[in-house]
């Protein structure tokens, strides 16, 4: 088997069977980002827990609405991720988070790319902190609420309109 093709291989076997696929109830961070190059979105959601007096990441889901790619890595990602400490994860980049699955060509680091900005991201809006013991659900809509924002903006223009008319 060539290089490709077992890139190809885990690719699949990853997305055959993601792991940590789905928001997280009660996580302690949220990241979602955007990537530029083909529009693609993924959130990262993460819980936290104390360990010998660290702060380590207990476990790390995820959502796509990305290529296959993206999902491969978030999959393989939120499993290495477990038992990382924030300063850890936080200097973890694309490809390193990508490594289980291979060398990735150059046309997709942006897919490990977007993976590593969720994961910035819900690193850096866990300082903004979740109230203990509050959903980050409660501040954090899914990709499809995220989505569907604008929509359900003008819904509130008309209602409001109705009211005042
Ligand atoms: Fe855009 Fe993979 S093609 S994240």
């Amino acid at each position: 088997m060539s290089a490709d093709e077992n890139l190809e291989a885990r690719i699949e076997a990853a997305i055959k069977n993601p792991r940590n696929l789905g928001e997280m109830e009660n996580a302690d961070a949220v990241g979602t980002v955007g990537s530029p190059d083909c529009g693609d979105m993924l959130r990262m959601w993460i819980k936290f827990k104390e360990e010998n007096g660290r702060r380590i990441i207990d476990r790390a889901s995820f959502q796509s609405f990305g290529c296959q790619t993206a999902i491969a890595v978030a999959s393989v990602a939120t499993e290495l991720l477990a038992g990382k400490t924030i300063e850890e994860a936080r200097t973890m980049s694309g490809e390193e988070l990508a490594a289980p699955l291979g060398a990735l060509p150059p046309v997709r680091i942006h897919c490990a790319q977007l993976v590593e900005g969720a994961l910035r991201s819900a690193l850096s809006a866990d300082q903004t902190v979740v109230p203990s013991g509050a959903s980050a659900n409660t501040t954090a809509p899914t990709l499809f609420d995220q989505l569907s924002a604008n929509t359900k903006a003008k819904v509130k223009i008309v209602m409001a309109t109705d009211k005042h008319g």
